[in-house]
């Protein structure tokens, strides 16, 4: 049965004509989801749920895109930002919770020195190759996954002057090689790579400590970007998961489990070169976020959420596997445990599409939330009842997608 969505639709009407995000051509990831069949309009948020407007509940496996990990509205964070508020969260001055974040994450992030706090993750990854460009006098950038929005980083040319696009590079993912040519035919050029650490498809082994070495071997710096890996596969994130040493790594998302604040970390040579550069807001000050990461990393460091949060992961994983094989379904499950994602393999593309299109269908009007063109996620609130609603739900889903063969 199709879910009751008569309130996010009006909504919806009355936004249109007022709101940007809306025109006509906005194809940003958010808005490509299975058009008449997913909410646009929360209520509100809970542990592993969401509310929409027209009241029904979905167990949440999109998580605001990441950044939540210990569950919608964790008590521990709200309460120190609601501690934070009540004694005056922007008071011109630095809180000292600021210098106990900065502490916090040179504590726990394996290469950092030195850290940054900035707002939202493109201020992060543009603050990064600015530095790095000061540092080695050159302007070119090799960028690979999603960075943000700034000219350097934009996924559409429209707006972006030509001679930023023209200075900014990328390769295919694990491949060595097609990196190197580019070093070869840039490399002297090139300030920095600014990377995530993979996106939907793993890293084969040794590729990224062979970025790295390559990188080196042309004094490019090495900018992790951090953004969804960080504070979710490991609190140090991939680079410590993979035994990475990058010279700069970008940090937000889950760091502060909602709350919009992120971080550039890394070694003091490159780090002191904020001294330099014009990297600044009027809100990289305001404390109520930092509180909330200090919070949301705490907990992370004190209990088992990471831990938790990758078994989830594993056994979503072996249930979706096992599901795809059942229903014969052209489909593989990929990623890390801790932000999974199915790939619907049908070699004809309208069929794909449309496999896809029926699951996701299947999916939501069942209560959950899958986002098909983007990673899922888990948080730490899930528990193993929610993580049946949601095997049984996908298995629904493929056996639907099966039974059309
Ligand atoms: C890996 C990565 N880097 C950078 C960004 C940009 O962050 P923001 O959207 O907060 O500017 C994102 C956002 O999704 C991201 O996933």
């Amino acid at each position: 049965m199709p879910l009751r969505l008569d309130a996010s639709e009006a909504l919806l009407d009355r936004a249109r004509r007022v709101d940007a995000t809306l025109a006509d051509g906005y194809a940003l990831a958010r808005d490509r989801l299975i058009d008449g069949e997913y909410p646009v309009f929360a209520r509100g948020a809970a542990g592993p749920y969401v509310w929409d407007v027209d009241g029904n509940r979905y167990v949440d496996l999109i998580l605001a895109y990441g950044t939540v990990v210990l569950g919608h509205g964790a008590a521990e964070v709200t309460q120190a930002v609601s501690a934070e508020l009540a004694a005056g969260f922007c008071p011109s001055m630095r809180k000292p919770v600021q210098v106990e974040l900065l502490e916090l994450l040179c504590e726990v992030v394996p290469g950092a020195e030195q850290a940054l706090l900035l707002k939202t993750g493109s201020d992060a990854t543009s603050a990064a190759v600015r530095l790095a460009r000061a540092h080695t006098g050159r302007d070119g950038v090799i960028r690979w996954g999603y960075n943000g929005w700034h000219d350097w980083a934009a996924t559409r040319p429209a707006g972006v002057p030509a001679a930023v696009r023209e200075a900014v590079h990328t390769f295919a993912f694990n491949d060595l090689d097609d990196l190197e040519r580019l070093l070869e035919r840039h490399g002297h050029e090139i300030a920095c790579c600014l990377m995530m650490p993979f996106e939907v498809e793993l890293p084969e082994p040794g590729f990224l400590a062979g970025v790295q070495e390559l990188l080196r071997r042309h004094g490019v710096v090495f900018v992790l970007d951090e953004m969804r890996s960080g504070f979710r596969l490991a609190l140090g994130g991939a680079q410590e998961v993979y035994g990475l040493e990058p010279d700069l790594a970008t940090y937000g998302k889950a760091m502060a489990n909602g709350y919009p604040i992120s971080a550039l970390c890394g070694r003091r040579e490159l780090m002191r070169r904020v001294g330099d550069v014009h990297i600044s807001s009027t809100f990289f000050i305001n404390a109520a976020e930092m509180a909330a990461a200090v919070a949301t990393i705490d907990a992370l460091r004190r209990d088992d959420h990471l831990e938790r949060i990758a078994r989830l992961g594993r056994r979503l994983q072996d249930e979706l596997a096992a599901s795809i094989a059942r229903n014969g379904v052209a489909a593989g499950v990929t990623g890390a445990p801790q932000m999974p994602f199915v790939r619907f393999l049908d070699g004809d593309e309208q069929r794909r599409e449309q496999d896809k299109e029926t699951f996701y269908t299947a999916v939501v009007r069942r209560g959950v939330l899958l986002h098909p063109n983007h990673h899922w996620f888990i948080c730490s609130a899930m528990s193993d009842e929610d993580l049946d609603a949601v095997v049984a739900a996908c298995d629904a889903g493929f056996s639907l997608v099966g039974a059309r063969r």
